[in-house]
C-alpha cells in the first residue's frame, strides 16, 4: 500500500520545554497548542521489500544524517508495531521553510506517523497515533487532534497523549508568524530539552506551569484573547529564561541559549506599544526568533498593517493562520 498523509505544525501557548525520559519523550510538563493552517508537510510512506533500505527524500533531497536517523527509527516503531520487515520509501515535503521556530518536526512527524501505519495496513486510533507521533517529535503529538489540543504530561508512555480541546470553528482567532529569513537555529529544541534541567529557573517554571495551563484551557474554552495572549506572552518569557540559563553540555562555550533576534524584541516592545494604543494582539515565541501574533479575524487587517513597517526594516516572511483540522490522509492506493 502507497500512503500520503498531511499534517499542519502547531503553535503552544503552553509550552512542553523539559523532558521525564528522552527515550520516550515524555514531557516534564503538560501543554496547549493550536494547529497553523498556513503551513503544511505532505508524506507518502510505501513499505517495499525489494528496497535494500529505506530511501528518504525531504524537500526534493535526502536529509542530513541526524534527521534520516530519527525517520529511520520512527519506521521501525512502525515495523515493530505491524511486524514488518521490509524497508520503506519516504518522500516529504514542507511548504515552508525549517528551523526558523516553525515546528517542522511537528507537522513532520506527525504526517509520518500517519502515512506509515496506513502503508503498513494498520489503522490506529487518534490516541495511539498521537503517542506514536510523540516518539518521533514531542511536540508531533499535538499535530495529531484537531483545533485547539492539549498534551496531557501522563505518567508512562500510554497515558502522555494528545486530544482535542476545541474543534477548528471554536474561536475565530488568527495567527501571524513572523518567521526571519537566513537564521538558522544554533541549537536545536532536543538540546534545549536536555539542558533545561541546568536551569536554577527550571524548577520555578514546572511549580507555576498547572496554573498556566488552567488558565489557558479556560481562556481558549471562554474564547478570552485576553487572557490567552498574556499567559502565551508569560509562557515565552519562561522557556526563553530558562534558556538563556541553562547550559548545553555539549557546547561548553556557549553561557546560555538565546535564540532571539535584534527584531523579535523590536517587534515584542511594538506589540506592547500596539495594545498600549488599544490593537489587541498578543505575541507568542518557540526555540527560534520567529514571533507568533495572535488576534481576532477582526483585527486582522490592522495587525498586517502595522506590519508592513517592521517589514521594511527586517527580512521577514509573513504567514497567516486559523486553527487548522488534525493530521489526515490525502491519498491511499494498492493493497497492505
Ligand atoms: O517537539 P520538539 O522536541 O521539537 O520540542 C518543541 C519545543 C517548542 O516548540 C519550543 C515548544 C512546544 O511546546 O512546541
Amino acid at each position: 500500500m502507497i500512503s500520503s498523509a498531511a499534517a499542519h505544525p502547531n503553535l503552544a501557548f503552553v509550552k512542553y520545554w523539559g523532558q521525564r525520559d528522552a527515550r520516550l519523550n515524555l514531557p516534564a510538563n503538560g501543554s496547549i497548542s493550536v494547529n497553523l493552517s498556513g503551513v503544511v508537510t505532505t508524506t507518502t510512506v510505501m513499505f517495499d521489500p525489494n528496497l535494500a533500505e529505506d530511501t528518504i527524500r525531504i524537500n526534493d533531497r535526502p536529509p542530513d544524517r541526524v534527521t534520516h536517523d530519527r525517520v529511520v527509527a520512527h519506521l521501525d516503531r512502525v515495523r515493530a508495531l505491524a511486524g514488518l520487515a521490509a524497508p520503506a520509501r519516504v518522500v516529504s515535503a514542507n511548504d515552508f521553510p525549517a528551523s526558523i521556530g516553525l515546528a517542522s518536526s511537528a507537522s513532520a512527524f506527525a504526517a509520518l506517523s500517519l502515512a506509515a501505519t496506513r502503508a503498513a495496513g494498520l489503522t490506529l486510533s487518534e490516541r495511539d497515533l498521537a503517542i506514536l507521533a510523540r516518539k518521533g517529535s514531542g511536540s508531533a503529538c499535538r499535530s495529531v487532534p484537531e483545533g485547539f489540543v492539549e498534551w496531557l504530561k501522563g505518567e508512562d508512555d500510554r497515558s502522555s497523549y494528545a486530544r482535542s480541546l476545541a474543534p477548528v470553528d471554536h474561536w475565530d482567532m488568527r495567527v501571524v508568524s513572523v518567521a526571519f529569513r537566513d537564521r538558522l537555529k544554533l541549537v536545536t529544541s532536543l538540546e534545549g530539552h536536555r539542558a533545561a534541567p541546568t536551569s536554577p529557573f527550571y524548577r520555578a517554571r514546572l511549580a507555576s506551569v498547572t496554573d498556566r495551563l488552567d488558565r489557558v484551557r479556560t481562556a481558549i474554552l471562554g474564547r478570552d484573547l485576553e487572557a490567552l495572549g498574556i499567559m502565551a506572552e508569560r509562557e515565552a518569557a519562561s522557556l526563553h529564561a530558562v534558556a538563556m540559563t541553562s547550559q548545553v553540555v555539549t557546547k561548553p562555550w556557549m553561557s546560555g541559549i538565546y535564540y532571539l533576534e535584534p527584531g523579535t524584541l523590536d517587534l515584542i516592545r511594538r506589540v506592547h506599544r500596539w495594545r498600549a494604543g488599544g490593537l489587541p494582539v498578543y505575541f507568542t515565541l518557540d526555540a527560534g526568533p520567529t514571533v507568533h501574533l495572535l488576534c481576532e479575524t477582526l483585527y486582522l487587517d490592522e495587525v498586517k498593517a502595522r506590519l508592513t513597517n517592521f517589514a521594511e526594516a527586517y527580512d521577514v516572511r509573513l504567514i497567516t493562520s486559523r486553527p487548522a483540522r488534525g493530521a489526515w490522509l490525502t491519498a491511499e492506493s494498492g493493497k497492505a
